[in-house]
């Protein structure tokens, strides 16, 4: 008897430490980076993400990539001024994230358009099955403090868990964006 209670402790034991170091591995929380970037500040920040926490890294490809004159946002006839001033736009994204269903945490960067996430970031919250996840936004601009109004986009348009995120100055460090994002890790 005192020895089959043993056994049973040393497979319990086994168990427990095999479900604890498959989470801290990330097996069960695969992390993906996701980013669209006009001009190339949002991808910057991406990529200093994605490789500080080890996670994949997505970059959201308009089909119609834009020009200087598409990002004129003193002229309200420029396609992003167009777009951003219809909440309905969904301009067309080129390629998709193979297997979204594996991640559980999702990074979600953009450039702060008029104080919130471009319309081609709708279009991708459109584009997957978001239920259960977790999605943390980050952002660039040149003066906008925070994602504040992203945020509350996205809690209308998805059934994931949107936590709180951060506006980044281009030249943030890596240590930097690991310390945030570890929250989620
Ligand atoms: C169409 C358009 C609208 C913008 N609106 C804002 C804004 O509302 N607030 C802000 O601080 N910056 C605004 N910006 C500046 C961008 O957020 C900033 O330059 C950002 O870092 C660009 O990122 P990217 O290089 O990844 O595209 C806007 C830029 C564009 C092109």
């Amino acid at each position: 008897m005192k020895k089959l209670l043993t056994i049973l402790v040393i497979v319990v034991a086994v168990f427990a430490v095999v479900y604890a170091f498959s989470g801290k591995s990330g097996a069960n929380n695969k992390v993906l980076v996701a980013y669209f970037s006009a001009t190339g500040n949002t991808a910057t920040v991406a990529d200093k993400l994605a490789t500080a926490i080890g996670a994949d890294l997505f970059a959201i490809e308009p089909a119609q990539v834009y020009t200087a004159e598409d990002l004129d946002w003193k002229n309200e006839k420029s396609r992003a001024s167009v777009e951003m001033a219809d909440r309905g736009s969904r301009p067309e994204i080129a390629s998709q994230v193979e297997n979204m269903e594996k991640y559980d945490v999702v990074f979600l960067g953009f450039p702060i358009w008029w104080g919130r996430e471009p319309s081609i970031i709708d279009t991708f919250v459109d584009s997957y099955d978001f239920n259960g996840k977790t999605v943390i936004p980050f952002a660039t601009s040149g003066s906008t403090p925070d994602t504040a109004e992203a945020e509350e986009n996205f809690r209308m348009l998805m059934p994931a868990d949107i936590k709180t995120g951060k506006r980044f100055p281009v030249d943030v460090s890596e240590e930097e964006l690991k310390a945030w994002a570890s929250e989620w890790l």
